[in-house]
């Protein structure tokens, strides 16, 4: 399965923040992912990073502004670019920049690009926690996320190159990186950086939840999270407000940020959280592989290698059932999703991914074959069955990045549905 940014053309523009010494770890990423990438820096940031380094990883000439005025050129450069691109990412933008385009000036090859160009611009703003939120810079920031096509990826906080601690650290390179192969893995391709689920707050649930066995040892199961984190991150890129609980989970760091993320261990601490915050929610992703069985009674020692058969043999029970108790206490238009992990024939799985859609109530179940080669827990792609209660929808190998966009397809259209059937309308997708 080809990646989603192989043959991509991606313009990377770095302007002048001390984050530009990490554009080249992006460009070499991107590269590495199939896409042919082209640098762009402005006179700030060239100072701050090597555009040779940029040349040299993005295996072509990095552009700066002198080069608008080649005489040899037949058509401008910034033209050229902004057309040339699929994709024009700015790591890291300054707020200079942003002021320039919020503006509407095209002072600069950056700036005149990014009024030039049609294609989605995916916008990584970096600097000292005081500027970011300076009003003007916060103006700035909101009329640019009004064009269309931009894609955010909010500062994370962190400690700053200024010493401080705070808001205003770029998205890491990992995750500029993701968004990238975000966008490209939508199946429409018009619609790669639509924000259909702006102004909707979202929970999803991921990972494998550890119930104890004595203090030493956990009764889990395979699940990574890549699945769940890969939803809730490619729901935030749709513009959706998004939380994320998890158990313990295995991902690279980065996928998380910009995601509130509420860490537990078991069962009982997911539920929790989940009915805690489940009234303020338009929609919510069971995505976790939650543990089936738990101790009745915590042993604080860890027992012996002798001990152990006799424990494990008895003192289990069920776990709560999160998807049925969502499903039962949940608000009026709140959209529920399920995963079930299942093994077996395709007609047997279907016919019990129906049989756990009715009995747990939720709007959709993704039935999901954990006995295939190369999709599942901890593999890139996944594929399955989606249940609506009227209609089975075939989910062929894929890579989680394009189901994730499916299953939020699916979610929102249940979602708009249910608003429509809550409002008395008889509106039909
Ligand atoms: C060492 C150094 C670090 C800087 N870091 C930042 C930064 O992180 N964010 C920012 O907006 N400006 C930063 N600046 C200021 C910008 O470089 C300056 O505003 C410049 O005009 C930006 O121009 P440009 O947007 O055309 O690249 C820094 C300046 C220096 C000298």
């Amino acid at each position: 399965m080809p990646g989603p940014l192989v043959g991509r053309h991606v313009l990377v523009a770095a302007s002048g923040s001390i984050a530009a010494v990490k554009t080249p770890l992006l460009v070499s990423a991107l590269v590495k992912a199939g896409a042919v990438v082209r640098c762009l820096v402005t006179p700030s940031a060239e100072r701050l990073v090597s555009a040779v380094a940029l040349a040299s990883l993005s295996r072509h000439h990095c552009y700066c502004d002198g080069d608008q005025w080649d005489p040899s050129r037949s058509r401008p450069l910034h033209i050229e670019l902004a057309e040339w691109a699929d994709l024009v990412v700015v790591a890291p933008m300054s707020a200079s920049t942003l002021s320039r385009w919020s503006q509407g000036s095209g002072e600069g090859l950056l700036a005149s690009v990014l009024l030039a160009t049609e294609v989605p611009v995916l916008v990584a703003p970096a600097m000292n926690t005081a500027m970011w939120h300076h009003p003007a810079v916060q103006q700035n920031w909101r009329v640019v996320q009004s064009f269309p096509g931009v894609v955010p990826l909010l500062p994370a906080s962190g400690l700053l190159a200024c010493d401080r601690r705070g808001d205003g650290r770029m998205a890491d390179p990992m995750l500029i990186e993701l968004a990238a192969a975000a966008l490209f893995s939508r199946s429409e391709e018009g619609a790669i950086a639509d924000r259909d689920w702006e102004g909707k707050h979202l929970m999803v649930s991921a990972g494998a939840t550890h119930e104890p066995i004595d203090q030493a040892r956990v009764l889990t199961n395979r699940s990574t999270g890549h699945m769940g984190v890969l939803l809730a991150q490619v729901a935030r890129l749709r513009g959706a407000t998004v939380q994320l609980v998890h158990g313990p989970i295995s991902v690279p760091e980065p996928w998380c940020e910009g995601i509130e993320c509420i860490p537990v261990t078991t069962a009982d601490e997911m539920q929790r959280v989940l009915s805690d915050r489940q009234p303020s929610l338009d929609a919510i992703a069971m995505v976790a592989a939650v543990a089936d069985l738990r101790r009745a009674e915590r042993l604080e020692t860890k027992v012996s290698k002798q001990q152990l058969p006799e424990l494990l043999a008895s003192g289990w029970s069920q776990v709560p059932d999160l998807l049925a108790a969502l499903s039962k206490h949940r608000p009026r238009g709140q959209t529920l999703l399920g995963f079930a992990a299942l093994a077996g024939e395709d007609a047997a799985l279907i016919a019990q991914g129906k049989a756990k859609l009715d009995a747990k109530g939720c709007d959709l179940l993704m039935v999901n074959p954990i006995d295939r080669l190369g999709q599942g827990f901890g593999d890139q792609a996944n594929g399955g069955w989606l249940l609506g209660h009227d209609w089975t929808h075939e989910m062929p190998l894929m890579s989680k990045l394009t189901m994730a966009h499916q299953l939020l397809d699916a979610m929102y259209q249940s979602h708009i549905a249910a608003a429509a059937a809550a409002d008395g309308r008889n509106e039909s997708w």
